[in-house]
């Protein structure tokens, strides 16, 4: 299903923490939801979600206006909020056959559903355990079941994967992917920009209340990329390739770093074939040429940036000195 937030503001108090967001989030999508702290997305999830009105502005799931306490719509939407609340004396399963009730599910439907999704989430074997007895990792996966178990379209996840260990993340990660492949759309907030750009299909960077860059992840990153240096390693030759880079007209700037050369090239694909074919003709010992890859995060650092952090970018592995 398709999610639409269109010109959304809120203000709480005299503060304003959203400023006319806008994002679309197509049916199937894994959006990923970044920004720095405090800059709208937990806000922005809430009103996704119908359980915070904006001060202005309109949210919409395929075409239709969410309007909260909406019961039909509710079921639409699936949350996983950025902390688990306290549950005293509740234990696993009562927690999960709670939240099947308030859906209407009871007896042999709830049971099986509860199975089923503690079994998804690996923890069954958890079930009689009291909730505050679960690690923060579980109680994570919990939240997801828990979200689950309406079988909603929608899953707005607000930094599901915080505080995971390595394993944990992985295993999280082919969870999401998992609800993904079966067609659920998903929002996703965190921190971790590489789970984030191995995951999502498209990605919206947030800052100040306001989306800074959104569209598709492998756009996104084609465009940083594209204008990334060229790293050249060089094995023999090396000052004969400074030579021969210099009196090179795509080659608009260079830098030394050990024995690779990064060269900020303004040719094409083809371009740059047609340079590495003749560097290797010159007789220069080439050991490695590619593209810096972009990264999420120092695209994140540059849009996000205020002041030096601007300067970290492509070049943050060469230095400013070393420039020829
Ligand atoms: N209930 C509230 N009352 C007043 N201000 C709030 C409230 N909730 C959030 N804010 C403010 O709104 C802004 C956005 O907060 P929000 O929690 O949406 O950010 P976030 O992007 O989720 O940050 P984080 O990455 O730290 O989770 C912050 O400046 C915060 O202080
Ligand atoms: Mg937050």
């Amino acid at each position: 299903m398709m999610l639409r937030l269109e010109g959304i503001t809120k203000f709480y108090g005299q503060f304003c923490a959203l400023n006319g967001l806008s994002m679309e989030v197509e049916d199937g999508a894994l959006y990923g939801f970044v920004g720095p702290n405090g800059a709208g997305k937990s806000t922005a999830m809430r009103i996704m979600c119908g359980i915070l009105a904006p001060t202005s502005g309109k949210v919409s799931i395929d075409g239709k206006e969410l309007r909260s306490g909406d019961q039909k719509q509710g079921r639409l939407i699936g949350y996983v909020p950025d902390s688990f609340g306290i549950y005293n004396d509740l234990k696993v399963y009562e927690y999960m056959d709670f939240f099947a009730s308030c859906y209407g599910m009871t007896g042999l439907t709830a049971r099986k559903r509860i199975e089923e999704l503690l079994e998804f989430v690996g923890l069954s074997e958890r079930s009689d355990f009291f909730v505050e007895a679960l690690s923060r990792g579980m109680k994570q996966k919990l939240s997801l079941a828990r979200a689950l178990i309406h079988d909603p379209s929608i899953l707005i996840l607000d930094e599901p994967n915080s505080g995971l260990d390595p394993r944990s993340r992985y295993e999280f990660k082919s969870i999401l992917s998992r609800l993904s492949d079966e067609g659920k759309t998903m929002v996703i907030s965190s921190h971790m920009l590489n789970d984030i750009s191995e995951l999502c299909t498209d990605i919206g960077i947030i800052d100040h209340g306001s989306m800074v860059m959104s569209g598709r992840l492998s756009e996104v990153m084609k465009i940083v990329t594209s204008e990334n240096p060229i790293v050249i390693g060089v094995e023999t030759g090396l000052s004969r390739a400074i030579r021969s880079l210099k009196e090179r007209e795509m080659v608009r700037s260079m830098s030394i770093k050990g024995n690779d050369i990064l060269i900020n090239f303004g040719g094409d694909r083809r371009a740059e074939a047609e340079l590495l074919r003749e560097l290797i003709e010159e007789g220069i010992g080439i050991r490695s040429f590619s593209r810096q890859k972009g990264s999420l995060e120092s695209i994140f650092m540059q849009l996000t940036g205020h002041g030096e952090e601007k300067l970290v970018n492509a070049y943050e592995n060469g230095r400013d000195e070393d420039q020829l």
